[in-house]
């Protein structure tokens, strides 16, 4: 997720503030907070999510045209020990086992992603519709709803048909707003009359930073201090009018939800009572989830981005800001195209002030912002290298959405946690913690009056996690991928607790115990009085 560059220079970071500063910092807030006993609102959606490329494999099978990742995964060097997604965990064979581990989890729905480049080989409709795709898909929703469970489903989860990558350039080009248009309203027409919630797309921070300014990511551009911004910007359009499509041509017969899925880390300044802290800490999270949060409810940029990245474009003598400008036509067309926000999220970050002048360190996303990140060492970091495990970070995060955004209609869509270990005995114990903790603390957003109504564990199998390939396990279920089958089998977090059930139970223990305290109490009292 982060760069890693930007994780090293956190861990850098770390060691400077412990050796020089340790004293100053207060290291109370890594207290974890008393657990909240309480119950979800009734209909509250309990479920887990996949992504199309991570997980379905067969990407060359049955007329599915080449994505983004398929050509990035196939160049050496590009991901850890050169893995692909080829096979990953072979879902595109395996829909009914799969629903049967949902089954299992007792699961209200299930999150996956429809793979573009398997229903429009190369991702222009008038070329080419692959039959053999939809019907991949109409087998996976219907046989979700036979089983009783809700689909959600994304339409990019980053895997771009690779046609339009090198004919346009992928999302740097305008051009893409019209065909992924097209591609979402295939989806409308040939899945809307069963699906019900859209997310346009997922995590687009990721696919404009790592795809176009770091290059981690595929198409692997590093376009620094103007690919991501402008790709944000194509994507930010896309999404708005994809909404529109469905608000005008589909909403009224198929009576569905549209939104958008962003992922964002809670920012936390180091020192509360420096006014700099704080403020580079707001503009942490206005560049990570308000980027594209502030636009879809607002209709414009965060005003701390116009203003940063316009500063920093004027001191490098550019005529205009690198930040692209919305027309207020687009403003008005752009606001409010929203009927429910995504939210991913798995970490936080301590954040301070630090200036990058502009001709010492050139332009990028991460100058532009002026900030450094910090991470507490004693934070949990049990997976991903950027991954800490944080829980009240995101009950800071809910609100924050709930009073920037007017309090709309949240789904979780990510959280969860990897690990770094094989995992072989499949004691993931760190797993059920951080579940535990950061489920506990959506609850206290709730009870805050945030308006969460589903939460999606991420993720329901170990899967291709990107550059990293097979190296992250994420999932619930472990999957063997030396196996040429990719058997499942489920880890502690299922078998322990199934995690519905541990959502639940924090309320029903106490009561549990309450009342074998009160039987016993009652039989005493039936005994002696029989003594007597
Ligand atoms: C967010 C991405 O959407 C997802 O695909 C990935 O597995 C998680 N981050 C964990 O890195």
């Amino acid at each position: 997720m982060l760069p890693r560059c930007a994780v090293r220079v956190c861990h850098v970071l770390v060691l400077v503030l412990c050796l020089s500063a340790a004293e100053d910092f207060d290291w109370t807030k890594n207290d974890r907070g008393s657990f909240y006993y309480g119950t979800f609102p009734a209909g509250f959606s309990w479920g887990a999510g996949s992504s199309a490329y991570q997980t379905e494999g067969a990407w060359d099978k049955d007329g599915k045209g080449l994505s983004i990742w398929d050509v990035f995964t196939h160049k050496k060097g590009k991901v850890q020990r050169n893995e692909t997604g080829d096979s990953s965990c072979e879902g595109y064979y395996k829909i009914k086992d799969d629903i049967s581990l949902m089954k299992e989890l007792k699961l209200n729905h299930y999150r996956f992603s429809i793979s573009w480049p398997r229903i429009i080989p190369t991702g222009i409709k008038s070329d080419h519709v692959n039959e053999k795709g939809i019907q991949y898909y109409d087998n996976l929703i219907d046989h979700l709803l036979e089983s009783k469970i809700t689909p959600i489903v994304t339409l990019y989860h980053w895997d771009l048909p690779q046609v339009l990558q090198e004919k346009y350039g992928g999302w740097q080009n305008i051009s893409m707003v019209n065909h992924f248009n097209d591609f979402a309203n295939l989806c409308f027409e040939r899945f809307g009359n069963r699906v019900k919630y859209w997310i346009t797309f997922n995590n687009p921070w990721s696919v404009a930073v790592e795809g176009y300014e770091t290059g981690e990511h595929a198409p692997g551009l590093k376009l620094r201090g103007t690919g991501a911004y402008r790709a944000a910007h194509h994507m930010i359009k896309a999404h708005a009018k994809v909404w529109h499509t469905y608000d005008t041509q589909w909403r009224a017969k198929q009576k569905g939800l549209i939104g958008i899925s962003l992922s964002g880390d809670w920012g936390e300044p180091v020192d509360i009572g420096n006014q700099k802290d704080i403020e580079a800490a707001e503009r942490y999270v206005q560049f990570y989830l308000g980027w594209f949060a502030t636009p879809v409810f607002h209709g414009d940029y965060p005003q701390v981005m116009k203003d940063f990245i316009g500063r920093k474009s004027g001191q490098q003598g550019l005529g205009t800001s690198r930040l692209p400008t919305f027309s207020s036509q687009e403003k008005s067309y752009i606001k409010g195209t929203c009927d429910f926000l995504g939210i991913g999220h798995f970490t936080t970050r301590y954040i301070t002030q630090k200036n990058y002048p502009v001709g010492r360190s050139g332009s990028s996303y991460f100058t532009d912002r002026d900030l450094a990140e910090l991470v507490d060492p004693r934070w949990p970091d049990p997976g991903s290298e950027w991954l800490y495990s944080v829980p009240w970070g995101f009950r800071r995060l809910l609100n924050f959405v709930k009073t920037q955004y007017g309090n709309p209609m949240i789904y979780v869509t990510e959280n969860g946690v990897s690990e770094k270990m094989l995992c072989t005995e499949l004691c993931d114990d760190w797993r059920i913690q951080y579940y535990k903790d950061y489920i506990n603390e959506m609850l206290k957003a709730i009870k805050d009056g945030v308006n969460v109504r589903g939460y999606t564990a991420w993720s329901l199998l170990d899967k291709f996690e990107w550059d990293e390939g097979y190296s992250e396990r994420f999932g619930l279920y472990y999957v063997d991928f030396r196996n040429k089958n990719k058997p499942r089998y489920p880890k502690a977090s299922v078998q322990s607790t199934q995690l519905h059930m541990e959502m639940v139970t924090e309320i029903v223990v106490p009561t549990v115990c309450t009342l074998s305290i009160l039987l016993s109490a009652i039989f005493l009292m039936f005994l002696l009085r029989r003594r007597n």
